[in-house]
């Protein structure tokens, strides 16, 4: 409390102001404890005792917590982009003088990382020295397969910035990143990005792909259109797990050269292929296939946008085929969840009309395109880059 108390000494008036002590107590006398703020007036230290004995949760620790995120999140790729996970998996346990020495740090900002990181979970503390948690060992280490930290990287490098002009975005409803259109996404001076971007994605898709996967039944399909497929995560994950299935990645030129790199690393060229196309200007997509998936794409566009792109795969689609839309849905009743409502935001930041829609808008644009037989799919488990699946048949 005494913390609280200095770092919002008004606070204690603006809660009595706006929760007086009988709606908190319910109408029951409450205990007047003293906290401990010498500092403060007794009447507002009666005012935090009131609060903290009735009713917990109407403290700002919560918001404080809210706050914090962004700290964890520097504190995070700050460690990442340093070496910090990458040094401890090959040197296993070091006390902070050694990790400073070996990081290249002085003493003191480098204990307060290793701090920092220990307190999010992201390194274990002996008594003597840091060393990974099992966690960071799993995703924070290049060398293993695995390896998130490029997406950690990349959200650093090119979300971070754009989501400081948030309130921009917000008020002129416009994207407030250096390109929005998919084509010049990456400024020409930062070469760097596009590989970051490209490695990043396929971490989180690899193992969206891998949970979409196993939570349908794909065995019946043999020819997969991914529509906006990237370097192909969804269809090399789907291929592997349907022996029997084959795949095309349509996705934009530049595009599908890194895709056909990344299939032949998988070994999969014989049963994948890229076509390069642009899904808002060909009249047409490519026909002859029983299943075309949609993951995260639709997203990026406006409604009316959504709605052509689904009466193209309807046109493409073989007649009983199925359309499969993966996406992080908010929920009908837009109040959630968290991971999809702080996308669909990332969509305002980064894209001149799209948002995260609901699985009940694709229900309505899926029945009114021609859809039928529409099934809402959860996933067996939380994958970061879908929350479920939307389906429907021609
Ligand atoms: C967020 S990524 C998703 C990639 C992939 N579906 C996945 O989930 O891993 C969006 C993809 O849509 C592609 N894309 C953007 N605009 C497109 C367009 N007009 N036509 C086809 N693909 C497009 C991008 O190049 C990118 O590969």
């Amino acid at each position: 409390m005494r913390e609280l108390c200095v770092i919002m000494p008004d606070f204690g008036r603006a809660y009595a102001r706006h929760f007086p002590t009988k709606d908190v107590s319910h109408g029951e006398p409450l205990p007047r404890t003293p906290v401990g703020c010498e500092q403060l007036d007794s009447q507002r230290d009666g005012m935090f005792a009131d609060m903290v004995m009735a009713t917990p949760e109407f403290t700002p620790l919560a918001l404080l917590r809210l706050l914090d995120g962004f700290r964890g999140t520097k504190a995070l790729t700050a460690a990442v982009r340093l070496g910090v996970f990458d040094l401890l998996a090959s040197e296993g346990t070091l006390s902070a003088l050694a990790c400073a020495q070996r990081l290249k740090l002085e003493e003191r900002p480098a204990r307060m990382l290793l701090t920092a990181c220990t307190a999010l979970g992201l390194l274990d503390f002996d008594g003597y020295g840091f060393a990974n948690s099992s966690s960071a060992d799993e995703f924070l280490v290049r060398s293993r397969p695995l390896y998130f930290g490029d997406f950690v990287l990349l959200v650093d490098e090119e979300q971070y910035q754009p989501w400081g002009d948030l309130v921009a975005a917000l008020q002129e409803n416009r994207p407030v990143v250096w390109a929005p259109q998919a084509e010049k996404r990456f400024p020409a001076d930062r070469a760097d990005i596009e590989p970051l971007f490209w490695n990043g994605m396929s971490s989180v898709s690899a193992f969206t792909a891998h949970a979409v996967s196993r939570s349908f039944d794909f065995s019946g399909f043999r020819s997969l259109l991914d529509v906006g497929g990237g370097r192909g995560d969804f269809s090399i994950e789907l291929c592997m797990h349907q022996p029997r299935l084959r795949a095309t990645v349509y996705d934009l030129p530049s595009v599908c050269r890194l895709t056909e790199r990344k299939v032949a690393a998988s070994g999969l060229s014989d049963r994948i292929g890229a076509q390069a196309g642009d899904l808002l200007l060909d009249d047409e997509l490519p026909a002859g296939h029983d299943l075309i998936l949609l993951s995260n794409v639709l997203h990026m566009w406006d409604e009316a946008t959504v709605v052509k792109a689904l009466r193209k795969c309807l046109t493409a689609l073989n007649d009983g085929g199925a359309l499969v839309v993966a996406e992080a849905f908010v929920d009908d009743d837009g109040t959630g969840p968290v991971g999809a409502a702080l996308m669909s935001l990332n969509m305002l930041v980064h894209t001149a009309g799209g948002r995260n829609y609901t699985r009940r808008e694709y229900e309505a644009w899926l029945t009114a395109a021609g859809f039928s037989a529409i099934c809402r799919v959860p996933l067996i488990v939380d994958a970061p880059g879908a929350n479920g699946l939307v389906i429907g048949r021609k």
